[in-house]
């Protein structure tokens, strides 16, 4: 299929990753049919992408009309029916557990044309293995970062049957929507980027749950150190600067001990226990103090557009 050929979009899941996805494809003048199966959910992401879009055009990313097109363009449903017919792009974004993911695609295999590229956002899971075999080489996984309105990257992760023709075209069409995709020659749990966070989180928790410190501390020292530094160094060019002969020694130091494979770390558990989730439930390791989900999201939207305006990937340009 050419881009030229797209005209629907079919986006499934509006939670925490649903809403800036469609702003991204409807922005670019797709009609999306954003599917969720809980009329909340939806109300929700609608009200998420008018302010998120508000914010675009206080920042002047968009003019207001083109603001009320990508609004327009974004047709709410709840039936993976109605999304899913007369699809050219089928983007799934449901709850990451491989048995509604499964039961998804074999009923999307059952109404999509069978021109439909698939793209999955799972952030873990071998979508191949669920997968019809007739999709095969139509699908990718392709893996957005939250908030994906704003982070450019998408990490687009080849199947064994994929053929070359629908990463080309998956590359094209996130190209065109001014993100900055990264191909997989194959599929890993957790890609490129998750596997590194991954890592990082086994060391977050093991400093929290034994008390070296806290998470208001912890997230100060990386925001001024590791992080902004890596915007400049990335992970590897990095160690050219520290010098690799100090980095050689420091890892033959015996006092350094890895932490324990904790799947279960405690100060995550215990929070997902009282049910504090995060932001979409008001608290998580930080209290966000009763105040409406869309002005959180607002906050940290303006604050990561200051970073990636002074950025070298900025995919952003002013109107
Ligand atoms: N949250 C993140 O930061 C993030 C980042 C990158 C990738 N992902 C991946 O994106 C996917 C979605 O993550 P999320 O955090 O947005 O999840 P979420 O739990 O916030 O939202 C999932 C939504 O899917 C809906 N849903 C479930 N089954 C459905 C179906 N059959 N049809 C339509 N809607 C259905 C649920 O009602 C829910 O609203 C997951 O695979 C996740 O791993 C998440």
């Amino acid at each position: 299929m050419d881009l030229d050929d797209v005209k629907k979009i079919a986006l499934f899941g509006a939670g925490t990753m649903g809403p800036g996805l469609a702003q991204v494809f409807a922005a670019a003048g797709y009609v999306v049919g954003l599917c969720d199966l809980r009329k909340e959910a939806l109300d929700t992401a609608l009200t998420v992408i008018r302010s998120n879009l508000g914010t675009f055009v206080e920042r002047k990313l968009l003019s207001p009309e083109a603001a009320d097109r990508a609004l327009g363009n974004i047709m709410p449903t709840q039936s993976v029916d109605e999304a899913g017919q007369d699809a050219d792009v089928v983007v799934e974004a449901i709850v990451e557990k491989k048995d509604a993911k499964r039961e998804l695609y074999e009923r999307l295999n059952r109404i999509c044309p069978d021109r439909a590229v698939f793209m999955s956002n799972t952030s873990y899971l071998n979508i191949f293995e669920v997968m019809s075999p007739e999709r095969q080489p139509n699908t990718v996984i392709a893996h957005w970062f939250a908030p994906p309105h704003i982070v450019p990257l998408v990490e687009v992760v080849r199947g064994p049957e994929t053929r070359q023709a629908t990463v080309d075209f998956v590359v094209a069409l996130l190209k065109k929507v001014d993100r900055i995709p990264a191909v997989m020659e194959k599929f890993v749990p957790g890609f490129c980027i998750n596997r590194l966070l991954r890592i990082l989180g086994r060391e977050v928790f093991f400093l929290l749950d034994n008390g070296y410190i806290s998470p208001e501390e912890l997230d100060v020292a990386v925001k001024a150190s590791i992080i902004p530094r890596a915007m400049v160094l990335g992970l590897v060019q990095r160690y050219d600067f520290t010098g690799l002969d100090l980095s050689a020694g420091n890892l033959e130091n015996a006092e350094y001990l890895e932490p324990p494979i904790d799947n279960a770390p405690r100060s995550l558990v215990e929070r997902v226990a009282n049910g504090d989730l995060g932001v979409k439930t008001g608290k998580g390791f930080f209290d966000y103090g009763g105040r409406k989900l869309e002005e959180i999201l607002k906050e940290r939207d303006v604050a990561l557009l200051d970073v990636f305006a002074n950025s070298k990937h900025l995919i952003y340009k002013k109107i």
